[in-house]
């Protein structure tokens, strides 16, 4: 709970974290599999206009297009379009948290224009607690026909066979630009792995959304060691994070954000200005 108090007063540090999610944290700064290495600046301090100007700056979305490999060398490029430009006015992006179960957010969240959704996440025999509307769904490319290797052959026939489907693959210089950011407003080496969904869908709404809602992302009163709503699985590293920067993410999320303390703790939710109403 000490974690969860941190995040509600923007003040967390991974020595909060249990021994075995320090450890996993430091078994994955020293492995540093995808082998990144941050060299710009680092403050921790910045303020909440600071913050959102270095996204609207720095996190433009972008997705793959039929011009790169594979595509190029697919020649498929009609079907991997870039472009994914409806804009909307109020958005909810709803994480599979188990905390958001016995929330009743469902009407809240499906009022929003557009709703996010991750992975498999279902709303069937959930709607009560997390609506039922769904504009965007975020896949990582495990949930995809199985693991990481060739996600572009299964893609291409997907596209083939669904082409009025927007359905698109983003860049990985968008993942690890969101990666810098974090990074960049954090004094401590966080996990050189990439952000988790739902960090990437957050500011992906930033781009299309004048106003974003995130639910159960920052943990409310109703926290506990359930991983997902929809499964019977206890872990708090699905919250606070072993692979994924999660610690790290929430703090700057909850740092950028206008959340009451009454929103925060009770609907677990907080609030972003979209790209399009921020000035700098
Ligand atoms: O587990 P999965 O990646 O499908 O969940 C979607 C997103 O929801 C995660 O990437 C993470 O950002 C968020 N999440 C969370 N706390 C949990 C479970 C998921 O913040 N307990």
């Amino acid at each position: 709970w000490s974690v969860v108090r941190g995040l509600w007063k923007g003040q967390v540090s991974s020595k909060m974290l249990s021994h075995r999610l320090q450890g996993a944290l430091r078994d994955y700064v020293h492995s540093n599999k995808h082998n990144v290495l941050y060299k710009g600046q680092r403050k921790a301090n910045k303020s909440r206009e600071e913050m959102l100007c270095q996204m609207k700056q720095q996190a433009q979305l972008r997705t793959l297009d039929g011009s790169e490999q594979p595509f190029a060398h697919l020649g498929f490029k009609q079907l991997a379009s870039s472009k994914l430009q409806k804009m909307y006015t109020t958005c909810a992006v709803v994480t599979s948290a188990g905390a958001i179960l016995n929330s009743s957010l469902g009407r809240e969240i499906d009022s929003h224009d557009a709703v996010v959704r991750f992975n498999a996440a279902p709303y069937k025999g959930y709607e009560k607690d997390v609506g039922s509307k769904t504009t965007i769904r975020i896949m990582n490319s495990q949930w995809y026909q199985q693991p990481d290797y060739d996600l572009f052959t299964p893609y291409i026939n997907h596209r083939k066979n669904f082409p009025e489907q927007p359905f698109y693959i983003l860049h990985p210089s968008f993942i690890w630009k969101l990666w810098d950011i974090v990074q960049s407003n954090t004094k401590e080496n966080i996990q050189p792995n990439p952000p988790s969904s739902g960090f990437i869908g957050i500011v992906m709404m930033m781009n299309f959304c004048e106003e974003v809602h995130v639910y159960e992302y920052i943990p409310s009163m109703r926290q506990s060691n359930l991983c997902h709503y929809h499964e019977k699985y206890y872990d708090v590293a699905c919250t606070f994070g072993a692979y994924h920067p999660l610690l790290y993410e929430k703090l700057l999320i909850k740092r950028m954000s206008t959340a009451t303390e009454e929103d925060l703790k009770k609907k677990g939710k907080v609030t972003l200005p979209g790209f399009s109403k921020i000035n700098c």
